[in-house]
């Protein structure tokens, strides 16, 4: 029997996003007079520049498989692009900040093909635009937490006052973002035992962190080095994991400790306490 698209409840979930939405504000970065000659953080900063920038990327994709015939997650995909490519403009101001020139870095932003990755196994496993959307917010989920995650570090990192500043105003943003596919996929997810095992297969099979597929393999690795190896950070990279198993039928799911553990990125181990995962 064909399940109707949980509807009312998206649309609680967008009314709550677009209540407190808009650019973030990062005037503050133009009047501070902050500079350094620190080329690896400046180029973790352009490569999240780009990578917020490859949202286009994905809104093409997401055209692709469908998933913005849901009027309310096209509602909220329109906002989203916005505030990421405001998040990129601020990223690429302050990777200069820190001596990095955009031109040192190349990304595969033109040569990728839009049909595969997710967008090709997507349309084959899943048949139904509700387990296309279930796979479609739970990877939104993962991708946003990793990057708010990021965003925290990073900010935790800096000297400059501005800087934190507004890398902490991303991060919030990649909260409210991280909630509203979080939700989202739950509703989707929910009695749905097809857009369970699929997303669980697309999700086990191919997920990648963020900006992987963009910079390439080994390179993507060689750039965010510097806090992949950070004990601290690639413990709270665990978060991931751990809402992905909160999700309905996902219980289990551990791709991002199989990632760290593949590359000997090392953490701490994951208590067995559970509890619930904060992502403010
Ligand atoms: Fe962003
Ligand atoms: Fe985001």
């Amino acid at each position: 029997m064909r399940q109707l698209l949980p509807t009312t409840e998206l649309r609680t979930l967008v009314d709550a996003y677009t209540s407190d939405w808009g650019p973030v504000a990062w005037k503050g970065l133009k009047a501070s007079d902050f500079h350094c000659d620190d080329r690896a953080t400046g180029q973790m900063l352009y490569a999240l520049a780009m990578i917020e920038a490859d949202s286009l990327t994905m809104r093409r994709r997401i055209s692709v498989i469908g998933a913005d015939r849901v009027q309310e997650l096209l509602e909220f995909i329109t906002i989203w692009l916005a505030e990421e490519g405001e998040h990129s403009r601020a990223l690429t101001y302050m990777s200069a900040m820190h001596g990095f020139e955009s031109r040192d870095l190349s990304t595969r932003a033109t040569t990728r093909d839009l049909r595969t990755l997710f967008t090709r196994p997507m349309l084959y496993a899943v048949r139904g635009l509700r387990g296309i959307c279930a796979a479609y917010c739970t990877l939104g989920a993962m991708q946003e937490l990793v990057a708010l995650t990021t965003y925290h570090h990073l900010a935790n990192r800096t000297e400059s006052v501005e800087v934190h500043d507004v890398l902490k105003a991303i991060a919030r943003q990649e909260s409210h973002h991280m909630r509203f596919y979080r939700g989202a996929a739950e509703l989707f997810l929910m009695d749905s035992r097809a857009a369970q095992r699929n997303t669980r297969m697309l999700i086990t099979r191919l997920w990648q962190p963020p900006g992987r597929d963009l910079l390439g393999t080994g390179k993507f690795e060689r750039i965010f080095g510097p806090i992949l190896t950070d004990r601290e950070y690639a413990t709270n990279m665990l978060k991931v994991d751990r809402v992905v198993k909160s999700l309905p039928g996902l219980d289990g799911v551990n791709v991002m400790a199989r990632y760290l553990d593949s590359h000997d990125f090392r953490y701490d181990a994951p208590q067995r306490a559970g509890g619930e995962v904060t992502v403010g």
